[in-house]
């Protein structure tokens, strides 16, 4: 797993780059950071670039994503890592508390778990933070008015949603059900609820890989879009029907329920890519006999051998989580940013560092072996 984590470090050249930057400058120098975001070798790249520029960290990892050698990796490096590898939702509550309750300087948040728990137990310090997820906005923008901070949505950067959730999740969706299943797509009925960005490229990636591919949108306007994009759009329960695979990417609740177990052709596999497993009643419709892979949680991030999505995607939007952070330590944004969208100068920085990095380095014959 070491050489698998020193692989994904020398990929993630943004971070590496801004490293270097952050050893001179030291932004987190005196200032903790709580973080509540799956801890696995990416995250592992991010939170040490953020110790380099000065940072205690206290990390914990979301829900059932967890994977062991990171924690150990980190906490060789002086990270203080709370908790480790769980399903169990009242462990990983408590996990989450402990966190807050070490009372961070800043937070780096991935589906509202640490502000949300923030505003029940507040403290004098906090200076703001980061939300990764969409899902997360969802859930801390009515919370606004209450917190008050600097909060930067790294998913509403058009980086990301580009970079990671159509092109990176549409990419490790398709090579997750492939190695978690062993079972081609080749002339699969594959149905896919959601055409936001994640679902768009999950539906595109299937029928690259030569599956018939359905997708289920409640967005009149978004249906119509997987229309022109060549792309079945049959009713909710007609697409049920005729689905080899359901995938589920909508951040919604309840999406697929155990009252849809009839619908199902036997044999048929279930995924949900979605941050929050609550998009499909796994257990219910696994009593039902409805094969659903990884219990319901994210399927590129919680079956065997998990990579997650790719490390160049991860780099990005991480170099954006790092950017922000810096601009939430030295006070460049304030509480009028409050659950609000990267700023459009870290996005332009970040995407010409990237791609000066990439044009560069395509001459470069520096290797190494893969893990
Ligand atoms: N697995 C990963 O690696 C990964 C990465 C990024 C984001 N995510 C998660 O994926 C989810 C989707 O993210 P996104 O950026 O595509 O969001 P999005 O808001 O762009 O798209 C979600 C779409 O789902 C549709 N939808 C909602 N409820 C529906 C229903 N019941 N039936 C059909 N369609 C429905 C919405 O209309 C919307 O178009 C979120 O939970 C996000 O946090 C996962």
């Amino acid at each position: 797993m070491d050489d698998r984590i020193a692989w994904v470090i020398e990929r993630c050249r943004l971070l590496r780059a801004i490293g270097d930057e952050l050893d001179e400058t030291r932004p987190f120098a005196g200032l903790t950071i709580g973080t509540g975001i799956h801890l696995e070798p990416k995250t592992v790249a991010l939170i040490l670039t953020l110790q380099r520029g000065g940072a205690d960290l206290v990390s914990t990892g979301n829900l059932n994503t967890t994977q062991q050698d990171a924690c150990d990796y980190l906490a060789g490096r002086g990270v203080r890592i709370v908790g480790g590898p769980t399903s169990d939702a009242a462990e990983h509550d408590a996990f989450l508390w402990e966190v807050v309750r070490s009372q961070p300087d800043l937070l780096l948040d991935n589906g509202g778990d640490l502000f949300a728990r923030a505003l029940d137990e507040p403290w004098d310090g906090l200076r703001g933070g980061t939300e990764e997820t969409t899902s997360g906005r969802a859930r801390l923008e009515p919370l606004r008015d209450r917190l008050r901070l600097p909060i930067l949505v790294i998913n509403d950067s058009p980086i990301k949603q580009f970079a990671e959730n159509e092109h990176a999740v549409g990419q490790s969706v398709l090579e997750s059900f492939m190695r978690i299943t062993n079972l081609s797509t080749n002339g699969k009925r594959v149905t896919v609820f959601g055409y936001g960005s994640c679902g768009r490229g999950v539906a595109a990636n299937f029928r690259n890989a030569h599956a018939v591919v359905a997708v289920v949108e409640r967005d009149p306007v978004k249906r119509l879009q997987a229309l022109l994009d060549g792309f079945l759009v049959p009713e909710r329960d007609a697409a049920l029907r005729q689905a080899d695979v359901v995938i589920t990417v909508t951040g919604a609740p309840g999406v697929v329920t155990a009252a849809d177990a009839p619908l199902f052709k036997p044999g048929a596999i279930l995924a949900n890519a979605g941050h929050v497993p609550w998009e499909i009643e796994a257990d219910g419709l696994a009593s039902a006999g409805v094969t659903v892979l990884t219990g319901g949680h994210m399927v590129n991030l919680a079956g065997p051998r998990p990579l997650g999505n790719s490390i160049e995607s991860m780099d990005l939007g991480f170099t954006l989580q790092a950017r922000c952070l810096e601009a939430v330590a030295n006070g460049s944004v304030d509480a009028t940013a409050c659950v609000v969208p990267v700023p459009a100068a870290i996005d332009d920085l970040v995407a010409s560092t990237y791609v000066a990095l990439v044009d560069g380095g395509r001459h470069s014959s520096r290797s190494s072996s893969a893990p």
